[in-house]
């Protein structure tokens, strides 16, 4: 079981790799057990600064929920796998890193929820992608209908789910699906390089900023809202060794070394 998704840290970047390329990566019950598993590892895991979600062999980031295990399953099964689907995206939803799927081929139904569960998405020009639920006659109960609206907007999402409709990439890009596209042989290094990016800056800061821009999610009035950005700012960014650190740098003209602390 712990070969269905695989944990890689380099640096200060962990992969977390879908790894059934023979059904292109399909979500089976004991693939999202690993993965719930690898997120409560990841929640736990200070050092690790980001979080990329790819899918083995190149062809698919991820097809979907396994349909061919979905045949055998009883109606009891099939509750108990919309449960563990959603509940699994909803922990890497929770991430407190900051998380990139880099989809570098099909993602369809549960494999563009998991995708979109993650705080930004890079594509394959080659890809594409879709929830495609309803033309399963079934609909998008991991998320997907709560998550595709904030990205793309009320009635793109409508026509997207409701039509079932396969997104390439360029279409992808223009409605912010994706936060950019790469050819498919330059898509791990625009991964890699976007990763750095935000590894190099300040841990702290940078899971405080994720959390305080998450607070649009909750609702609420602006006014309450900017104040809890603020407590944010005071309580987990102001007393960190880190602040300090980079002050200390702009004045020694030399680049800050941050520790998470
Ligand atoms: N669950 C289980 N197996 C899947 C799968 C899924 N969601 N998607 C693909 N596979 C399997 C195929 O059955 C095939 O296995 P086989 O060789 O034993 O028959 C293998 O993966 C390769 O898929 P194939 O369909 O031959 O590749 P393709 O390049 O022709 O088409 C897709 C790729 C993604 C367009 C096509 O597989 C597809 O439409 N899959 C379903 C996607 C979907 O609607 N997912 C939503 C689930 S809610």
């Amino acid at each position: 079981m712990s070969d269905l998704v695989l944990l890689e840290q380099r640096g200060h970047v962990a992969h977390v790799t879908l790894n059934r390329p023979e059904v292109l990566n399909a979500l089976s019950f004991d693939t999202l057990g690993r993965l719930g598993e690898i997120c409560d590892a990841l929640a736990a895991a200070d050092e690790v600064r980001v979080v990329l979600f790819g899918g083995a062999g190149g062809k698919a980031f991820c097809a979907g929920a396994d349909l061919k295990e979905r045949r055998g399953f009883t109606e009891e099964q099939t509750i108990a796998f919309v449960k563990r689907i959603g509940d699994t995206f909803s922990q890497v939803a929770a991430l407190p890193q900051p998380t990139i799927a880099v989809l570098a081929g099909a993602a369809y139904g549960g494999g563009l929820e998991l995708a979109l569960a993650c705080d930004m998405r890079l594509a394959s020009t080659e890809v594409k992608m879709g929830l495609t639920e309803t033309s399963l006659a079934i609909i998008p109960g991991a998320g997907g209908t709560q998550r595709l609206a904030p990205i793309v907007g009320m009635a793109k999402a409508k026509e997207l789910i409701l039509a079932a409709r396969r997104v390439p990439a360029e279409e992808a890009l223009r409605i912010g699906l994706v936060n950019d596209i790469a050819p498919p042989d330059q898509l791990d290094e625009r991964a890699a390089q976007l990763a750095d990016a935000i590894a190099r800056n300040g841990p702290l800061a940078v899971r405080a900023a994720k959390q305080a821009i998450e607070l649009m999610d909750a609702g609420g009035d602006l006014a309450t809202r900017l104040v809890r950005e603020r407590e944010i700012y005071l309580q987990r960014v102001l007393p960190s060794e880190d602040r300090l650190e980079a002050l200390a740098a702009f004045r020694d003209k030399r680049p800050p070394e941050y520790r998470g602390r």
